[in-house]
């Protein structure tokens, strides 16, 4: 595997994690970095373990019966297995995107504000700002800023998943997952999407989880490759397309298999 940099600081570490499902070991022995305010994108054949990866760093695995995970684990400074592990704190810095955009079904203002009104007694017009505010990081306001009571099922898909990405970062996370999240979008719905990473990169760690090699190529500086439940090779992108270490990487990016 090639290393990456010790200087650099990372948002996310992981050292030699397995996990099982019951019997069947699904990830062994990975060895995993990624640089803060980075992306990071994450690509391996189907069933090679992604997004069971991505679930071990905000413990989603603990709601598969029968799922088990060893290993060490910095995530946004936490360690998640940790015995008095503050689950809340961690999925509020761990925010997760998933390919099918789910929003609340109730309105787009109650989808951002839901969360900040719960966890930090936000109310009034500071909400009302905060919604605001949130909705144009997301990239969203401009076309749902005269309709924010209607409900977010009537978006459209692209639209719902930035407003999930808007309601994602209105709990103010430091780490975004984002398992394949552009699969069920149009080219321009995911033209959006990767602008909104690239700009979301200078303040948060992005891990993405995609099967599309020009999009890997396009939004991140880091690249893991996965395959049969290894981290095959991992590291600066460029160099990775360019001249992968491992041949079975160089197979995949040249499209031989996967
Ligand atoms: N809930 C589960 N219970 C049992 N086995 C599972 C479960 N989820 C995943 N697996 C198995 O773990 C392995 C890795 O699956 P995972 O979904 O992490 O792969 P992936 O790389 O995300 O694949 P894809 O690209 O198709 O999304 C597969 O063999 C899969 O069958
Ligand atoms: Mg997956």
């Amino acid at each position: 595997m090639v290393a990456v940099a010790s200087a650099v600081k990372h948002a996310v570490r992981a050292e030699d994690v397995n996990l099982y499902y019951g019997t069947k070991q699904a990830l062994k022995g990975i060895n995993f970095a990624a640089p803060a305010r980075q992306v990071t994108a994450m690509i391996g054949p189907s069933g090679c373990g992604k997004s069971s990866f991505l679930r071990c760093l905000n413990r989603m695995n603990d709601r598969i019966p029968g799922a088990k995970v060893t290993g060490k684990f910095d995530v946004a400074g936490m360690d998640p297995y940790a015995k008095n592990a503050d689950l809340m704190r961690l999925r509020r810095a761990v925010g997760m995107l998933f390919q099918k955009p789910n929003p609340f079904p109730s309105s787009v203002f109650e989808n951002i504000a839901l969360a900040p009104s719960l966890h930090y007694g936000i109310k009034g017009s500071t909400l009302e700002g905060m919604v605001e505010e949130t909705l144009k990081r997301a990239a969203l306001w401009d076309e749902v800023k005269d309709h924010l009571r209607r409900s977010a099922l009537e978006l459209s898909g692209g639209q719902q998943q930035r407003l999930c990405l808007a309601r994602m970062l209105a709990v103010e996370p430091e780490i975004l997952l984002m398992d394949e999240p552009c699969s069920a979008l149009d080219p321009i719905s995911t033209g959006k999407i990767e602008d909104l990473i690239s700009e979301l990169s200078k303040d948060y760690t992005v891990l993405i989880v995609t099967h599309n090699l020009q999009q890997a190529h396009r939004v991140s500086s880091q690249l893991a490759f996965f395959m049969l439940g290894e981290l095959v090779e991992m590291g600066d992108t460029e160099a990775v397309f360019e001249s992968a270490q491992s041949e079975v990487t160089r197979d995949y990016l040249n499209g031989r298999f996967g």
